[in-house]
């Protein structure tokens, strides 16, 4: 790799605008509403950042954007300095097995009629990654915590914990850089929540995936995240440090975040 290789960011968000019209009584005004209004954003490789904010502060909006599931109106987004918008998957494909994606809710993403070995599989065929395809999808499952015995059932013989795990085993199996979890852990029981945090600290601490985790639970970004980037109406209201955001928070949007939760772990 070459030195300016190095040099370039996984990720480049660079004042990124997105709008929705708006939807509702404001919709017969031809309303906009500005939901990404002016977002800059830079992952390094390897690294951990949270992103948390309000419900609306457009958290998923930008995850979007940034996997060029959606388009940006105004600003860009890169992947290692190459330009990334939505495009047939064919010219995508590149940028697919470098950053895999966990989507909110993604048990209801799980197509019901296959089988969760097929489930697994379906990235590997679909990006045309080389090798022994049901051992990398008996590995995947292994490394989510999942028995060989679940991958002949489909999503809904498989409980809640379980097609979360199996959407993680799902965007693990093709040894991403980065992968974007949003909200992997809500809806989950506390001992499942414990897993799937589990497995991803040990994704990032010994295969160096990095996690751009999204997520309502402060405790599991302070548990997983060395970066926390503070999203409010738009916009990022603050970016630094977790241990420093959670000790000295400098913006309302932070405070507010904080003061909601009654008792959190301090930083290890
Ligand atoms: N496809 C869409 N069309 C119209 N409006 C949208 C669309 N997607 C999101 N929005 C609006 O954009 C705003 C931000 O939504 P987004 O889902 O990004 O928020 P979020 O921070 O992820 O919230 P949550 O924490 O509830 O998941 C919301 O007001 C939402 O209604
Ligand atoms: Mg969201």
């Amino acid at each position: 790799m070459s030195a300016h290789q190095i040099a370039q960011p996984l990720i480049e968000v660079d004042h990124a605008v997105r709008r929705y019209r708006a939807t509702g009584a404001a919709a017969a005004n031809g309303r906009w509403n500005t939901v990404l209004d002016d977002v800059c954003l830079r992952l390094e490789q390897g690294s951990t950042t949270a992103l948390v904010g309000s419900s609306g502060a457009g958290k998923t909006t930008l995850v979007r954007c940034l996997l060029a599931l959606d388009h940006l109106d105004h600003g860009t987004v890169a992947c290692r300095g190459r330009s990334l918008r939505p495009g047939p998957a064919r010219s995508l494909g590149w940028f697919r097995r470098m950053v895999q994606y966990v989507p909110q809710d993604p048990a209801s993403s799980l197509d019901p009629r296959r089988r969760v070995r097929e489930l697994i599989a379906e990235p590997l065929r679909r990006l045309g990654v080389e090798g022994d395809h049901p051992a990398m999808v008996a590995e995947a499952l292994d490394h989510v915590g999942l028995g060989q015995g679940l991958a002949d059932r489909r999503p809904g013989e498989i409980s809640g914990g379980q097609a979360q795990r199996v959407a993680i085993a799902r965007a693990i199996v093709t040894r991403p850089e980065l992968l974007v979890a949003d909200e992997p852990v809500s809806g989950l029981d506390l001992p499942l929540r414990q897993q799937v945090l589990d497995l991803l600290a040990r994704l990032h601490r010994d295969d160096g995936t990095g996690i751009l985790l999204v997520s309502h639970d402060l405790a599991a970004v302070v548990r997983l995240c060395d970066r926390t980037v503070v999203m409010e109406h738009g916009q990022v209201a603050e970016d630094g440090p977790t241990e420093r955001m959670f000790t000295d928070p400098s913006h309302p949007a932070t405070r507010r975040l904080l003061a909601a939760v009654p008792r959190l772990p301090r930083p290890a």
